[in-house]
C-alpha cells in the first residue's frame, strides 16, 4: 500500500526530529516552561555568556555551566536539589566572581521538590 520510497523519506525526517530532541535538552520545553512557571528564569540563562540586567554579570550563573561544572560529581543532584529548595549560603558563594547575584534565595515557596527534581536532572543534562 504505502511504496518504500515514500515511506523511508518520511521515517528519517521522523527520526531527524526525535533524534535532536533528545541530543539538545536545552529545547525541552516542558522543562523550560517548569523553570519559567517557578520563577528561576528571572535569574538564570540557560545558556552561557548570556547577558546579565544592565550589561552586569547575570544574576545566576547560566545553567550550561552549572552542568559543565558539576556533571558526573557523586551526590550531586541531591545537593544542588537542597540548594535550590534552601537556597545557597552568600558567606560560601559558589559562583563568586561570575554572577551578580550573592546568593539564591530559597525557592520551596516557588516550586514543589520534585518539580525542583526534575529541574535539577535536566540541567546536569545540559550540554554546552
Ligand atoms: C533571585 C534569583 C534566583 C532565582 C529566582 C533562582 N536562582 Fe538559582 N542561583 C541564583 C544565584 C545568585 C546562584 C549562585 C549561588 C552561589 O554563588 O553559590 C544560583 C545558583 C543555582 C544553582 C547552582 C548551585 C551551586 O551550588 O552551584 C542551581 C542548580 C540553581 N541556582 C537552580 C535554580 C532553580 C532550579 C531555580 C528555580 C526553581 C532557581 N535557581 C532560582 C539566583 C537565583
Amino acid at each position: 500500500m504505502f511504496p518504500l520510497r515514500r515511506v523511508v523519506p518520511v521515517a528519517m525526517l521522523l527520526f531527524a526530529a526525535h533524534g535532536s530532541a533528545w541530543a539538545d535538552a536545552k529545547q525541552d520545553v516542558a522543562m523550560k516552561q517548569l523553570a519559567a512557571t517557578s520563577g528561576c528564569v528571572a535569574c538564570h540563562s540557560i545558556e552561557s555568556g548570556q547577558p546579565g540586567p544592565a550589561g552586569v554579570a547575570p544574576i545566576g550563573p547560566a545553567w550550561q555551566d552549572v552542568a559543565t561544572r558539576y556533571k558526573g560529581q557523586e551526590g550531586i543532584s541531591e545537593k544542588l536539589l537542597k540548594t535550590v529548595m534552601e537556597g545557597s549560603n552568600p558567606y560560601a558563594s559558589h559562583w563568586k566572581g561570575k554572577v551578580s547575584g550573592l546568593a539564591m534565595p530559597p525557592n520551596a515557596v516557588a516550586i514543589k521538590e520534585a518539580d525542583a527534581r526534575k529541574l535539577v536532572e535536566w540541567i546536569l543534562a545540559l550540554k554546552q
